[in-house]
């Protein structure tokens, strides 16, 4: 394969947003490795070949430092080397509890998947990229990690997937200040509500919420909103940003009187 394309690791890129990013990413020339939990990469390598370069799946749980080294691993070996390091994989709560009853087992199951396991993978990656860097300064990397408009908007019933994303802001924030010197922009995407299968179970909640005027814009978005997005960041469309917040959110967040 061309040296010239980059090579994109997307976790949680089998469905939802993150294929959402994967297929916007292999459209635009970049080989890529899609991680996901389940066993099987499914049917979303097929359509990311058929979209003209290489693709991949390594299976990993992001909450687990021990998958880390071996998804890094795998990429290294198919492809020699890592440009982009796309943090998507994400859950919410295994239910939504009031901050007042809410147990510790699914506070830490939330924030191992959504905050640790993230900051811990750009560790991996980050020195990955900084050796790229130091071997050939013509090397070029970017981190991106998609948090959520629950990094600043509350939900008493998800208390622990708000903290996530708050934490995992500054986390893009600190990765951000951390490898400026290698030229390495790292930027924070911020999802409104997004119809995938995380948000399937509340379709009817927000389908209403929607047609009263939720967002600016007077529909759910989509994967392809997120995708398009994380495409031009990775183009380097952005060229002088870093560590900032680009919300794909609808205009959900402007505040109206
Ligand atoms: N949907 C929204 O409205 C919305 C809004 C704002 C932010 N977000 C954020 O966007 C990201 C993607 O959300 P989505 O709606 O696309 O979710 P989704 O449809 O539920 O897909 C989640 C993906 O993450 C993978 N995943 C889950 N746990 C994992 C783990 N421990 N290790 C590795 N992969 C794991 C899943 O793998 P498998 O396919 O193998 O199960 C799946 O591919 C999340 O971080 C979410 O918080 C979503």
């Amino acid at each position: 394969m061309a040296k010239d394309r980059k090579v994109a690791l997307v976790t949680g890129g089998r469905r939802g947003i993150g294929f959402g990013i994967a297929k916007a990413l292999a459209a635009q020339g970049c080989d890529i490795a899609i991680n996901g939990i389940s066993p099987e990469g499914g049917a979303g390598i097929a359509e990311l070949k058929a979209l003209g370069g290489d693709a991949f799946y390594v299976q990993g749980d992001v909450a687990d430092p021990a998958d880390h080294a071996r998804m890094v691993e795998a990429v290294r070996e198919r492809f020699g080397r890592l440009n982009v390091l796309i943090n998507n994989a994400g859950i919410g709560p295994r239910s939504r509890d009031d901050i007042l009853t809410a147990t510790p087992e699914n506070y830490d199951h939330v924030m191992q998947t959504n905050l640790r396991g993230p900051y811990f993978l750009t560790q991996r990656v980050a020195n990955f990229m900084v050796e790229q860097k130091k071997a050939d300064p013509a090397f070029e990397g970017v981190v991106v990690f998609i948090t959520s408009i629950s990094s600043t908007v509350v939900s008493v019933n998800r208390g622990e997937y708000c903290i996530s994303k708050a934490g995992l802001s500054m986390a893009a924030q600190l990765y951000a200040v951390r490898l400026a010197e290698f030229g390495i922009p790292v930027h924070e995407v911020r999802p409104g509500i997004i119809a995938t299968d995380l948000t399937a179970g509340v379709k009817a909640k927000y389908d209403k919420l929607f047609a009263e005027g939720l967002a600016l814009l007077p529909r759910w978005g989509t994967p392809e909103d997120v995708g398009r997005a994380v495409a031009a960041l990775v183009r380097g469309d952005l060229a002088y940003s870093t560590g900032q917040v680009i919300m794909v959110d609808g205009g959900m967040q402007i505040q109206t009187l």
